[in-house]
């Protein structure tokens, strides 16, 4: 017995914010964003679009690939850090918008990280035979909790959904393995302070920007590189396989430079690293999933290949899938 990826999809916001339209809003230029991030514009989602929209929207095109109806699917499982409200969970709006009637439905918290975890637990209950038909999502609006005067962290984030449907097949595609990890003593590295039952909504907390993404980027970037390329290592092991026998990587899209000390670590060719980060930024749980949609579009990676997908975020928290499409 194998897992299928039988439909993907995803979405992207229409609007654009370019580089040029940040030099605007803080100190900041196209040359240092461009060179300490490789990111050149990021997608925003519309004032009437909130995370489960987008994850509707993805959903909607995996549905249609994958030619089923939301009946036939038996869980809904959404990645997010931008839920739409704390409760109900956004699976369950998602659940709703697609009227997936005989679904059940929760929410990953695992930041930019939360699609693997949340494709790692799907292949786990298909496999224990929980569920036979899966919706994955990954899907943020970063832009509700980004500071927009904060340099530091404005120019990194950007909106979108991405999603995948899992089956049950007796053909020879699967997910052949995955590795989860996490470190809570760094929680302090990336994390939204304010809303949450530690500090809830004030005038205060909200007169100190309390509510938006804070971050220390210099010290994640180095925990990123060796945590990725740990998993990575360890994701491809469990498989019994080599990095030689990996046809494409696709890494968190957070930053280039990342991505680049990540495949030195791996001894990669870039040739064989996907990479979108120039058009969509960081979209947290939405990077790989969007990532490996286009992969798959642009011909980068055909049925048999093996492809991996590795991820870092807040938690911390880390993973990798290693896929046999
Ligand atoms: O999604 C998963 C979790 N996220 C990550 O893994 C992100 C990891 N970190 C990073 O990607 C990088 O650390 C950043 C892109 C966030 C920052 O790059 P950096 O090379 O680590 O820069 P830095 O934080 O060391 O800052 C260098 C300088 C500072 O100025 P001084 O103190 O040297 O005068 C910053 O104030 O760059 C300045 N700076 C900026 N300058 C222009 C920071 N942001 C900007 C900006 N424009 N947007």
């Amino acid at each position: 017995m194998g897992i299928e990826i039988i439909g993907i999809g995803s979405y992207l916001p229409e609007k654009i914010l370019t580089n040029a339209d940040l030099e605007k809003l803080v100190e900041t230029s196209d040359e240092w964003i461009t060179t300490r991030t490789g990111i050149k514009e990021r997608r925003i989602a519309s004032e009437i679009e909130a995370t489960s929209d987008l994850a509707i929207k993805a959903a909607e095109k995996a549905i249609s690939k994958a030619k089923i109806s939301p009946d036939e699917i038996d869980a809904i499982i959404v990645a997010t850090v931008t839920p739409d409200m704390f409760f109900p969970s956004t699976s369950c709006l998602v659940q709703k918008g697609l009227k997936a009637k005989n679904a059940a439905a929760f929410d990953i918290s695992a930041a930019c990280s939360g699609f693997i975890y949340a494709l790692s637990i799907a292949k786990d209950s298909i496999k224990s035979g929980t569920f036979k038909t899966v919706l994955v999502i990954g899907s943020e609006t970063m832009s509700r909790v980004t500071d927009w005067q904060d340099r530091n962290t404005c120019v990194l984030l950007g909106d979108a959904a991405g999603a995948v449907i899992l089956r049950k097949t007796d053909s020879p595609s699967d997910i052949l393995s995955s590795y989860l990890g996490a470190d809570g003593n760094y929680s302090d590295l990336l994390y939204m302070p304010g809303g949450g039952s530690r500090e809830p909504a004030t005038y205060k907390t909200i007169d100190e920007r309390k509510h938006f993404l804070k971050m220390e980027g210099n010290k994640l970037f180095k925990i990123a590189v060796k945590a990725m390329a740990d998993s990575a290592q360890k994701a491809i092991a469990l498989a019994g396989l080599t990095c030689n026998d990996i046809n494409l990587f696709i890494p968190h899209q957070a930053n280039i430079r990342i991505i680049e000390a990540v495949a030195k670590h791996l001894d990669i060719s870039m040739e064989k690293v996907f990479l979108n980060i120039h058009k969509y930024g960081n979209t947290s749980s939405a990077t790989t999933p969007v990532a490996l949609e286009e992969a798959i579009i642009e011909g980068k990676v055909k049925k048999g290949d093996i492809v991996v997908l590795v991820a870092f975020g807040g938690g911390l928290t880390w993973g990798s899938v290693v896929i046999k499409l």
